[in-house]
């Protein structure tokens, strides 16, 4: 990364103690674009004293040049190139291609990366029986999290990262593997035979042959189903330093290696705040179930005192529409089209709450637009995909965000272990009391039946 140096503004913040009278100057780094950032890593070491910032709504945990947002007008770009443009003009390997590299390919280069990664698709032959230690109605995300973090016991030739070429390898891998390791959670769970992936297709249409084709038949998918599958992939990508990512470089930062790592963001996505939201707008829009009752959801997406939140709505960074929102909305309508279910009751749902709710002056006031996951499950459910497969989706599409973004963590120099401090707010030193000695009642009723 940049020496700071050359990035600080002259004008420093200064923070004036009103107790002590000290003041302390803290220099402010410009980016290339979006927010300056204070640089307070000599804050402890000057005044003793930590910032206090839970979520991390404010704070920027490291340096990038690989994503950026602008939540206030709805921007995503990555490497500098807008969603839209990469998403309509690019295909999923040249934008991995772009996040691991920095640039987009010359011709030369994106054939020998595709075929970099076409040919390193297969699992290990020893991995398949992993997953007959499975329930069959294990969720599939609780598969990949335990498959992809068994991948370090068969590649050792590339956990040691300090070496480029065993970090290009681990990136190539995960890249290559995770469709793979997709497809095979869904065999298992619908009991039906791995189907081995085949070199000379697409990686899209890879991971649907692999997931939907069966022995006894051939296999045949429409050009725009597959560029649709390939888009949904762009469209997940990278999205700078959310929480799975972050959890990635958590990981990374301790000198974990990179299947672990990929491991711990898969665990993070899961979460129905985070990539578990594709899941959950279908089933909040199979519990409203019709146009009439979208009035009592969205009351009670609007009452504080109640938990439900319309998923798919809302986003720490946008501020604004969702810029994949709009693009998954238009494929959303590509597909259906292209499959007769243009009348699909949900996606009309779907069109009849984002317009309800975009007039509504709570969720205007607050901001709330949709977000990534709003139309993404409506495309997923029409190709076939069980609910438990939508996450899984998003993480094969992320799997490259988080193995860039772990990339650049362990090439800046700069990096070190993430350990943050906290606010204290538990008891002061107190004496040990001898069991006879304490309260008599009982509190504890987590007894098992
Ligand atoms: C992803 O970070 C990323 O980049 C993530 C992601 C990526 O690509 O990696 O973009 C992918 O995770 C998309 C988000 C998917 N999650 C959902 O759709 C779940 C529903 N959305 C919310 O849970 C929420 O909007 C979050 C978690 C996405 C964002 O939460 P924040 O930024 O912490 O905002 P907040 O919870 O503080 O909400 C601000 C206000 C609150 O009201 P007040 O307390 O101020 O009165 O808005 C309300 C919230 O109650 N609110 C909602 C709402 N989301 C926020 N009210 C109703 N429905 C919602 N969906």
């Amino acid at each position: 990364m940049a020496d700071y140096d050359d990035n600080k503004i002259d004008t420093p913040f200064t923070l004036f103690n009103n107790e002590t009278g000290k003041s302390f100057e803290i220099p402010v780094i410009k980016g290339t674009d979006g927010p300056d950032v204070l640089d307070i890593r000599k804050l402890y070491q000057d005044t003793g004293l930590f910032t206090y910032d839970p979520g991390f709504t404010s704070t920027a945990s490291c340096d990038s040049s690989i994503t950026y947002i602008d939540g206030k007008n709805g921007i995503l770009r990555h490497r500098g190139y807008d969603i839209n443009d990469l998403a309509s003009k690019s295909d999923f390997l040249e934008v991995c291609y772009l996040l691991l590299h920095g640039d987009l390919p010359s011709s030369e280069d994106k054939r020998k990366f595709n075929e970099v990664i076409s040919t390193h698709t297969m699992l290990h032959e020893q991995l398949v029986n992993l997953y007959r230690g499975f329930r069959r109605d294990a969720h599939p995300m609780a598969i990949m999290v335990g498959v992809v973090g068994a991948l370090s016991a068969f590649y050792h030739d590339s956990t040691d990262f300090s070496d480029i070429n065993q970090r290009m390898i681990a990136c190539h891998r995960l890249i290559a593997k995770i469709p793979t390791i997709g497809a095979m959670a869904y065999k298992y769970s619908v009991g039906q035979p791995f189907v081995y992936p085949k070199n000379n297709l697409s990686y899209a249409e890879n991971f649907l042959y692999m997931t939907f084709s069966v022995p006894t038949e051939n296999f045949e998918i429409s050009p725009k189903i597959v560029k649709a599958m390939d888009r949904f992939f762009i469209l997940h990508a990278d999205h700078e330093q959310n929480a799975s990512t972050s959890t990635v470089r958590l990981a990374g930062s301790s000198g974990a290696n990179p299947f672990a790592c990929i491991a711990a963001g898969i665990a993070s996505l899961w979460g129905p705040a985070h990539g578990g939201a594709n899941e959950a707008v279908i089933k909040m829009l199979e519990e409203i179930g019709s146009v009439e009752n979208i009035p009592i959801y969205i009351k009670k997406a609007k009452d504080n005192e109640d938990p439900f939140r319309l998923m798919g709505f809302g986003h720490r960074v946008y501020k604004n529409y969702d810029p994949r929102a709009s693009v998954m909305k238009e494929s959303a309508h590509e597909v259906l089209k292209e499959l007769n279910k243009l009348d699909d009751p949900l996606f009309q749902l779907a069109l009849e709450l984002e317009k309800i709710a975009l007039n509504d002056n709570y969720f205007i006031e607050k901001k709330l637009f949709p977000n990534v996951d709003f139309y993404s499950g409506i495309i997923l459910k029409a190709l076939g995909f069980p609910t438990s497969m939508f996450t899984v989706l998003f993480a094969i599409g992320r799997t490259v965000g988080w193995i860039s973004q772990w990339k650049e963590m362990i090439e800046d120099p700069i990096n070190k272990i993430g350990r943050p401090r906290q606010l204290y707010k538990g008891h002061n030193s107190r004496e040990y009391q001898l069991e006879s000695t304490r309260e008599k009642k009982s509190i504890f009723k987590w007894l098992w039946k």
